[in-house]
């Protein structure tokens, strides 16, 4: 089978080489390019391309892998909302992802981003490479025996639920479904949560009802000096509903891996580039704020899972098996 990989990053290619060699009835060649309409047709004489969150996989790039004979998309992450699933369908494509590959990766790095912007840490690494050790600016406050408000406890809010109970938090949260393994954990509504928490973390996936979630006024429900956290996906909150509260001092601090302007920048240098109109930058002006480039996944053991059931999903389409990884 030959794949060919849009979009590949140095860290990519390493943990995929590492995994091929258990793979001889696989080969792969690399791009940097990104999936697009554009570059779909360098697929020709390919079975299948690997794609990820930031590839155009809408209805044209489909049509036209169709026409060049590619027959399986292999997505190596877990969303799908950048597919054209239904084309594929119609276009007889398959499409195979990675539902969950280190829930802890996740909910890991949004622990370090509530505490980051809690503790001002950002601020201090700063300060202290300057010489300057002085505390203005940098009070933070206890985790211990605040209340956690966890929303969507599916994979990786109920790692993050995991993590706050270790802190000594009493750990609350809002699904649609409960999760019967958190026995630590109190459901309430969504809005019992806002007033609760004196942290929030977002772990729902964006849909149509989830989308800006986080808005004017479930900010104003929410406990004064609370620390907002989304490691999710940019739209479920409102850039700028949440800008207006952080000038209304609403928030201690905000910690965020997505936002919704994120697309532009995620996983590119921008350093050299002059940023004309940014909610990037207006967020990166106040000093409680902490962002990083949709990193959550970003772990030795989230990578090295990414590249192994990608090419697991590659043997099972080859060998006619059928996986719970296929996106229908
Ligand atoms: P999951 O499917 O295991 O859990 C999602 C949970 O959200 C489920 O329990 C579901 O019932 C709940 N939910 C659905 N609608 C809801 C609503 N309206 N209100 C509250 N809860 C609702 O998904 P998983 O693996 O935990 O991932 C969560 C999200 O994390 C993904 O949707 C993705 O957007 C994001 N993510 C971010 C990454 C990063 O690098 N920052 C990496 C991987 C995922």
């Amino acid at each position: 089978m030959k794949i060919l990989f849009y979009d590949t990053k140095s860290y990519d290619r390493e943990s995929f080489e590492k995994k091929q060699a258990e793979y001889p009835e696989i080969q792969i060649e690399y791009l940097k390019s990104e999936l697009t309409p554009q570059t779909a047709k360098l697929a020709k004489g390919f079975d299948a391309v690997c794609a990820f969150v930031s590839s155009d996989v809408g209805t044209q790039t489909i049509k036209i892998l169709n026409q060049y004979g590619v027959k399986l998309v292999l997505m190596r992450c877990a969303g799908f909302n950048n597919v054209d699933v239904d084309q594929a369908k119609k276009c007889g494509i398959k499409i195979l992802r990675v539902p969950g590959y280190s829930p802890e990766a996740v909910a890991e790095h949004a622990m370090a981003l509530a505490l980051t912007a809690n503790r001002r840490i950002h601020k201090g690494y700063v300060r202290v490479r300057e010489n300057d050790f002085s505390l203005g600016g940098m009070l933070g406050f206890n985790f211990y025996q605040k209340t956690a408000g966890i929303v969507g406890t599916g994979k990786i809010g109920a790692a993050m639920a995991r993590i706050c109970h270790g802190f000594g938090m009493k750990v609350i949260a809002y699904d649609k479904y409960q999760n019967p393994e958190l026995d630590f954990v109190t459901y309430v509504t969504m809005d019992e949560l806002l007033a609760q928490s004196n942290l929030i973390s977002l772990h729902c996936p964006l849909m149509d009802e989830t989308y800006h979630l986080i808005n004017r006024e479930s900010i104003q429900k929410m406990k004064d000096g609370v620390i907002l956290v989304n490691t999710s996906r940019g739209g479920l909150v409102k850039t700028e509903d949440l800008i207006a509260g952080i000038r209304e001092r609403k928030f201690f601090a905000v910690g965020l891996d997505v936002y919704e302007e994120e697309k532009k920048n995620v996983f590119e240098d921008r350093s050299d580039e002059i940023m004309e109109s940014s909610v990037t930058a207006r967020l990166l002006s106040f000093p409680n704020v902490v962002i990083t480039s949709h990193q959550g996944f970003f772990t030795e053991e989230a990578l090295s899972a990414i590249s192994e059931t990608t090419l697991e999903n590659a043997m099972a389409y080859l060998e006619n098996r059928v996986t719970e990884n296929e996106v229908t």
